[in-house]
């Protein structure tokens, strides 16, 4: 039983063509008039070029949002990163490259074969630090935008600490204290290399370092406690032939291994950055985590895992995705205690969820809120994302709002109330839900204590999914 049809789920994923830039007047409840800032979210907004379907959203161009929030009212702004291939492509109106999730140009394997040219989409993050705006794709160099007009400025090599065709992972960390913003950059081949970068809040590089990693990697995020980075290794192999022969995109030819372990890496953050331990567990496929910290045995860690991981078989629609036959993302706790090497994990949530995001004050210390996207059922089944769910880790009471069967949730953002800032959830949800019945998306503020909705924002026109955002508060208009 679903609570959901795939043609409204799919409906999403229509591309979205237009720009817009006006204030929003359709709104029911009242937007919060200490809501003051600047929600930015990027995701994939083309899901096809020239009439031929991506294979895979995730090789959709980049489009950013921006709402403006300020005096109780609230402001919509939208333009695509005019990267490279996007700008080639518009005008050719035919896919010019190779995704990495898949897409091919067009004419078959002859005409992909030996093409490891991949397009830079900058569609996966969005992120302001030091008056600098970033669109980030993990596989390559950021672009830089101007936050007033979301125009495009270029690649940015953020003052040549990074060379052309470098990567910068789009799942960047701000460690609160400083703040100080972490980063990751991963060269993955039979060793791999990763890279972490730490820069001070004036965008000040203030340390790097570099560690090769035994085998392939496929690591999209990882998180930070004061004294360490950690990442997890997941159990892949990378297939090269059918990706050189032009027969699958690079992300086909990531091979899960369920039979094998997840290493867990931990980089200490503190000169001389050598001391890097390695423990080892049976977590599945993880893209995202949700947070960690430190304890007096080592740290504990929560995440997303899959049991396997999730692709798109070869010459399917994703638009007809049978969720059923998917494993779902389940919420897990790591307990590492570092001196015995050992790893001990319980399972927090089975039933599907992701996104998961929390009170940025807390990120990488001990925490008790958790709010994610959910399935809307709980059927332990894998299923579009129609809640947003409020785990309290403590009691472990839960709370949710469900848009279903018509709407569809995306990564939840919390923001602080900052008349108000004595508790962990004092403070509100913000997340843009796609309505099947309007066929347009809301943005819907919800109060991240009882997960009651404040106001709803009704755009003139959707979002197609995206993927993640952030919460700056500054204004930029
Ligand atoms: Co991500």
């Amino acid at each position: 039983m679903t609570n959901y049809t795939i043609e409204d789920w799919a409906a999403g994923y229509i591309s979205q063509e237009q720009e817009y830039d006006y204030l929003i007047e359709n709104i029911e409840g009242e937007i919060p008039p200490n809501l003051k800032g600047t929600l930015f979210r990027n995701g994939p907004g083309l899901l096809d070029i020239g009439d031929i379907p991506l294979r895979h959203p995730f090789d959709g161009d980049g489009m950013i949002s921006r709402f403006t929030f300020e005096n109780g009212k609230a402001h919509y702004l939208s333009r695509y990163v005019h990267t490279e291939g996007y700008l080639k492509e518009r005008s050719a109106k035919t896919i010019l490259y190779r995704g990495v999730f898949g897409t091919q140009k067009p004419g078959g394997w002859l005409n992909n074969i030996f093409d490891v040219n991949l397009k830079n989409i900058a569609n996966t993050n969005i992120l302001y630090w030091a008056g600098r705006l970033l669109a980030l794709w993990e596989a390559a160099e950021p672009y830089r935008l101007d936050p007033k007009t979301l125009d495009t400025l270029g690649i940015d090599y953020l003052d040549g600490l990074l060379k052309k065709g470098d990567p910068f992972s789009a799942h960047p960390r701000i460690d609160p204290d400083g703040p100080t913003l972490v980063n990751f950059a991963l060269k993955a081949g039979l060793t791999s290399q990763l890279t972490i970068y730490e820069f001070e809040k004036s965008g000040k590089l203030i340390a790097t370092h570099a560690h090769k990693i035994p085998g392939f990697c496929f690591i999209h995020d990882f998180i930070i406690t004061p004294n360490y980075a950690i990442f997890l290794q997941n159990p892949v192999n990378f297939n090269l032939f059918p990706f050189l022969f032009g027969l699958r995109g690079a992300g086909e030819c990531v091979e899960f291994q369920p039979e094998k372990t997840t290493k867990i890496i931990i980089i200490p953050r503190k000169i001389p950055y050598d001391n890097v331990q390695t423990l080892e567990v049976q977590a599945g496929f993880i893209f995202h985590h949700a947070n960690a910290y430190e304890t007096a045995e080592g740290i504990c860690l929560d995440s997303i895992c899959y049991e396997s991981l999730p692709s798109v078989e070869p010459d399917a629609d994703f638009r007809q995705t049978d969720f059923s036959k998917v494993a779902p993302g389940q919420l897990w706790r790591f307990n590492l205690n570092l001196a015995q090497k050992s790893v001990s994990k319980k399972l927090l949530e089975p039933n599907c969820c992701e996104f998961p995001t929390l009170n940025k004050d807390y990120l990488g210390r001990q925490y008790r809120y958790l709010y994610l996207g959910s399935a809307d059922s709980a059927l332990k089944q894998n299923a579009p994302l129609q809640r947003i769910l409020k785990i309290d880790l403590v009691t472990g009471e839960q709370r949710a709002i469900s848009f279903a069967p018509r709407g569809f949730v995306s990564e939840p953002i919390f923001v602080n109330d900052p008349t108000k800032a004595e508790s962990e959830d004092s403070g509100w949800v913000l997340s843009v839900v796609y309505n099947a019945d309007r066929g347009a998306s809301d943005l819907v503020i919800l109060n991240a204590q009882d997960m009651s909705l404040v106001a709803t924002l009704h755009l003139k026109h959707h979002i197609p999914y995206g993927l993640h955002g952030s919460w700056v508060d500054e204004c930029f208009t």
